[in-house]
Order: C-alpha cells, then structure tokens, then sequence
C-alpha cells in the first residue's frame, strides 16, 4: 500500500473511503510505514465544506494545510462555484463567511491588510473585529477568498 501523496492539491474523497482507509490494517512493515505517514497528512488536513444556495448540496473536500493554498485555490480545484475576479484582494467580490467547526479556539488566521480594507469598505467588518483579529488571536467571520489560507482545522465556507 502506497500513502497517498500528501502535497496533492485539494482533492475531494468521500466521507465513507476515508473511514474505512482509517480502519484499515496494515500487514507489514512497509505498509505501516506508509500508514503513518498517511495518519501524518490526515493530520495536516483539514475538510473545508462549502455551502451556497447556487449548489445543489454541500461540498466537503480535504484540504493540505500548510501548503499556501488559498480558500479560493481549493475552490476553483473542485469546481465550486466561487465568484472572483482580481484574485489579488482588490475587488471583493470572492467574499465569503468563514466558520470553524471545532470546539477548540480557531487558530488565527491574520487578516491581510487588503481584507482589513476590502471588507471593511463592504461593510462586513468592524474596527473592533479587526482589532480582536490583530490583538486576541480572533479571526473575523468574513474573509476573502484569495486571501485566506486553510489550516490544519475544519470549515464551514458560505457564500
Ligand atoms: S478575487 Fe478580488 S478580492 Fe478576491
């Protein structure tokens, strides 16, 4: 058994092949090797789900964190119908609404200064989210998404 390559882009694996590859039992050496290395990925991987009234139903995809990828990256790799134009932070129109499915504090994930400007101009931020953001750690729930970068913990994208 080969471990499934780690730096492949954003790819979507249904929910079942995922648990019964982590059942799985590994019957030698080498293919425990490859076991761990792929419960390593796992680790770095994060389901981002994106939920929008212009899809039919909910996408969950995996995604490498770590790997600069940016939300509208993992997108357009998966056919998801995200609007954008400048993907350079500049438009605005890639906005979307970020939420961590986690009961564990979200990792903060600094605003760029062009989503400080961007979403503030559209209304979708206030100063003292902006401030929490850089002072607490407090990632705001709107962001863009050619600026924003998965991480290793599990998302909610609306749009
Ligand atoms: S595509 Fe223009 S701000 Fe993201």
């Amino acid at each position: 058994m080969i471990a499934p390559s780690c730096r492949s882009a954003a790819r979507f694996v249904p929910k079942q092949a995922m648990r019964a590859a982590r059942r799985r039992r590994f019957r030698n050496a080498s293919d425990a090797e490859a076991g761990r290395s792929h419960l390593f990925c796992e680790a770095l991987m994060a389901n981002v789900t994106f939920s929008s009234p212009r899809m039919k139903k909910d996408l969950t995809v995996y995604a490498v964190a770590g790997d600069t990828r940016t939300l509208l990256a993992v997108a357009k790799a998966n056919n998801v119908p995200l609007d954008f134009e400048c993907e350079n932070g500049e438009c605005g129109s890639c906005q979307l609404k970020v939420t961590v499915l986690s009961d564990k504090a979200p990792i903060g994930v600094a605003l760029t200064e062009k989503e400080k400007t961007v979403l503030r101009f559209a209304g979708k931020i206030t100063a003292q989210q902006i401030e929490d953001a850089e002072t607490k750690d407090l990632p705001p729930p709107w962001r863009l998404a050619c600026q924003f970068v998965v991480r290793s913990e599990d998302i909610l994208v609306e749009f």
